[in-house]
């Protein structure tokens, strides 16, 4: 950091601006909502790092510009977030795997020769938190049951299959499950994927089911919302009962650990796929409990 350039305070961060901040943000539309920069900001002042973090909405018919301009700007990298995760695809010069079998970059970095790297950090996400949530767990997670099959249920269903788990997948539109299941088979020839009608299947899967992750948007608004789920089929103490959804505790969650299930939000989820963003960005260690912290205080400390 230079002493002779101006300096602004960022609050509660102690980041300080100076003539050689690295940038990076978060592209979506809108993107005012999003408690990424806080996540972020508090990271780089955690470990001195002259970077900053800014939301950065851009309509859909600017994406293409907004791309190059990462490039044009010196922008490390950035965040992609809904709707441009598909968009920005093709504007990439190379994927990682997972990016081109989700088709969804929520990560770009930008490389020192100024060519992009798309990737995708939310399966990542998803298994480091699960894992660390689960560190005392006597059994394994063998049979996982995953309700959704939208854009975070790719990520998720990918990852746990390349995990070694047994996947099955419930949907409200049923094609839209079966299309998730052959874009990981094809992608992972030995994934153990299925797909199966809401709700009918839910008792016989439920049953054997260790892990029951809701990667449907149903509980976004808490208690106004309808269950993903059938409140007839139970839960059982030895289950796990993780919720994608961090902004509220979900109904969902409620019932399952009225059930005696372990149940895990989605905080960590975001946590950690923010985490390897960062990683991938600055090269250092992301220091998880510092953004843990700037979440839980953007969230009111519900958690
Ligand atoms: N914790 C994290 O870091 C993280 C990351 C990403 C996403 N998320 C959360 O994950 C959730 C899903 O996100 P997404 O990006 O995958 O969304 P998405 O692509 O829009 O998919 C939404 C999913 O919810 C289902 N759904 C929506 N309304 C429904 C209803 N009334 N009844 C039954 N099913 C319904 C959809 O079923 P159909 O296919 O039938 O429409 C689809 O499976 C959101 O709540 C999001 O906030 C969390």
């Amino acid at each position: 950091m230079t002493t002779n350039n101006p300096q602004y305070l960022i609050p509660n961060t102690r980041l300080l601006i100076t003539g050689a901040t690295r940038l990076t943000g978060v592209i979506g539309w809108p993107v005012g909502h999003s408690l990424s920069p806080a996540m972020h900001n508090a990271a780089f002042a955690a470990l001195g790092l002259d970077y900053v973090y800014v939301p950065l909405p851009v309509p859909p018919t600017r994406i293409g510009e907004a791309v190059r301009g990462l490039v044009a700007l010196g922008f490390a990298g950035a965040n992609v977030t809904v709707p441009h995760k598909p968009a920005v695809l093709p504007l990439m010069d190379d994927l990682t795997p997972i990016a081109r079998a989700l088709a969804a970059v929520n990560t770009i970095i930008v490389r020192p020769d100024g060519s992009l790297l798309g990737d995708n950090t939310d399966g990542y996400g998803f298994m480091a938190d699960l894992q660390s949530q689960i560190a005392n767990r006597k059994s394994q997670i063998e049979q996982v049951l995953v309700l959704g099959a939208g854009g975070a249920a790719r990520a998720i269903v990918y990852a746990l299959a390349e995990a070694g788990t047994t996947i099955a997948v419930v949907n409200r539109t049923p094609a839209r499950a079966a299309e998730l299941c052959q874009t990981v088979r094809r992608a992972l020839p030995a994934a153990v994927v299925s797909a199966h009608p809401f709700p009918d299947a839910l008792p016989e899967l439920a049953a054997r089911a260790d892990l029951i992750v809701n990667a449907t948007s149903l509980g976004l608004h808490g208690d106004a919302d309808a269950l993903p789920w059938n409140p007839a089929v139970p839960f059982r103490a030895d289950q796990v009962v993780y919720d994608l959804i961090y902004n509220v505790e979900t109904p969902l969650l409620k019932l399952a650990a009225a059930g005696g299930a372990q149940v895990i939000d989605g905080l960590g989820m975001l946590v950690h796929q923010g985490a390897r963003s960062f990683e991938l960005w600055t090269g250092q260690k992301a220091p998880v409990d510092v953004m843990f912290e700037a979440l839980r205080r953007e969230t009111g400390n519900r958690y």
